[in-house]
Parts: C-alpha cells; structure tokens; sequence
C-alpha cells in the first residue's frame, strides 16, 4: 500500500481535511480520491479542468527532466532557497505550485529535510513523473486558483516559472508567510531566440503587478551564464513553450551549434501576506 502525507490536504470539494484509508484519501462526507501507484493523488474535480489534458507534453516533459537534471539551473534554486531561508518564523512547510515535473521541488525538499513539501501542478502527465523523484513529497493534481490545502497553513509558496494567484495563495499562507515568485526576465535565453526567430520582437518582461492581497517585499533581477551542447540546447528548446512555434530549419539550425553561451536571466520576487 501508498503511504501518502495528507497533512495540510483538504478535500476539493467540501474542503474538509482528507485521511488516508486503504489506497485512498476520504474526506468526512466520503468524497474519496484515489493514491495512483505512482504515489500522487489527483485533486483536481472535472469542473476545475479546463482542457483535456493541460500542460506541458510528454515530449516537453521529458525534455525538461533530462535538462534540468544536469544542473544548469541550480543557481536558481540557490536564490529561491535563500529567499526561503529569509522568511521570519522558518519554513517548516512549502507549496511548490506549478510544479512541472519536479526538479525545484525535489530541491526545495533537500535544502530543507524537515520541511512537508506539497507538489502541485494541474497536469496529471506532469505530477506523474514528478512522484517518480521522490515518495517525501506529496504530489497531488490541482490547480493555481482552487489549491486544495487547509487556510494558513504554509510558510512558503514557490511558482518557479509558473502562475501566481494571489489570493488563493494568501489564503494558504500563515500571516508573515511568503511567496517566491521566479519569472523569466528580458534577456532570458535571448541567444537562443536570436536563432529560432527570424523577426524576434524583445519584450520588456516584469513580473505582473500585486493586486493587494500579499504584499511585495522585494524583486530582484538576477542572470547567469551557462554554455551548453547541441544536445543540451535540443532538450533546452524542447522544455520550452519555443518548441511549439520554431521552423524545422530553425530548430535543426540551433541543435547543429557545437556549444553556445546562453544567458539565464530572471526576476526572483518575494510576496508577503502581512502579519
Ligand atoms: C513552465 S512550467 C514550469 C514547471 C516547473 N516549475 C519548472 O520550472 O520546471 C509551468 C507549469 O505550470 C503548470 N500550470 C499551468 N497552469 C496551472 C494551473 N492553473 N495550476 C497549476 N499548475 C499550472 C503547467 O502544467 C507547468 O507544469
């Protein structure tokens, strides 16, 4: 049988606090949610699933496990940690929303070993591979607008290149909680754009203004170098919204580059639900 840690996990529904039965999660009025064998839950009701099958695609999933396993992006999870470490009180539980296959949050669990960490991500295919990191976590299928977790009971949201809702995440978050938001900034990859786009249009990026549930207590622009190999920048562009729009000559231009130097660059913007 599944062990999965229902702590802090409410019903989708009714909201009331599941328990764990059998290979099942069941709330008090016996709404009951099945533990896949791959040790995730799937708390996303059929009325809070907009398309069929949301997300990234298998291939781009794959993709972005093979990339992101070698490390190229540890200096983020560096500054997310750090951010983390700041928060006042401690971080004694996380919420990793939007959290594609599971890279950061296997790290945040790491960096943090006696924190609870919750996975969530809206797209089943995702939450799947991510139950393969680790059983430490608990992965469940939900979405950004409607987390089913119990009011204030998380130190810390993280959305690593993800969406930030901000009231639902206030409503989760203990007051002094945080949110660390990491989003792609202007010069994020620009050398691989340059080469995929014929006519590349450079968008000045910034996070999206705070509407007033959480407070922003910082954002700071960060960038780093990495250089990379034709198969790296092959599982690079395939994690990426990119792969979907590029040329095949465009495409077969980039993964034919001996090696390249990106820049890796980001906002990492902290969010506060006042005392
Ligand atoms: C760019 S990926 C980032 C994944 C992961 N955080 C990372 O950086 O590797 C964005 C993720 O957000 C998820 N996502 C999109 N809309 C969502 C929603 N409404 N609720 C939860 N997750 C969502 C997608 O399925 C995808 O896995």
């Amino acid at each position: 049988m599944n062990n999965f840690n229902c702590a802090y996990i409410i019903c989708p529904i009714c909201g009331k606090p599941l328990e764990q039965s059998g290979s099942s999660l069941v709330c008090p009025i016996r709404h009951t949610y099945d533990i896949a064998r791959q040790g995730y839950v799937n708390l996303l009701p059929v009325q809070q699933k907009h398309s069929l099958s949301p997300g990234d695609t298998p291939e781009m999933l794959a993709a972005r496990r093979l990339f992101l396993n070698q490390g190229h992006y540890f200096p983020i999870c560096a500054d997310v940690a750090h951010a983390l470490q700041e928060i006042p009180g401690g971080v004694s539980s996380i919420i990793d929303v939007g959290c594609g296959e599971g890279y950061y949050t296997e790290q945040f669990l790491r960096l943090f070993q006696s924190a609870r960490v919750i996975g969530a991500d809206i797209s089943k295919a995702a939450v799947k591979m991510a139950a393969s990191r680790t059983k430490e976590i608990s992965w469940i299928t939900a979405t950004a607008s409607h987390l089913p977790v119990a009011e204030g009971c998380a130190d810390a949201v993280t959305a690593m290149f993800s969406l930030v809702c901000e009231e639902e995440f206030a409503r989760v978050l203990r007051p002094g909680g945080r949110v660390i938001e990491v989003t792609a900034g202007t010069d994020h990859l620009i050398e691989l754009k340059r080469i995929i786009y014929d006519d590349l249009f450079e968008q000045h990026k910034r996070p999206k203004p705070v509407t007033g549930h959480l407070k922003e207590i910082g954002c700071e622009k960060k960038n780093f170098r990495m250089t990379l190999n034709g198969g790296e920048l092959k599982n690079l562009l395939q994690m990426t919204p990119h792969t979907l729009h590029v040329r095949p000559e465009n495409r077969a231009r980039l993964v034919s580059i001996p090696s390249l130097d990106l820049t890796v660059g980001y906002f990492v913007r902290v969010l506060e639900l006042p005392q």
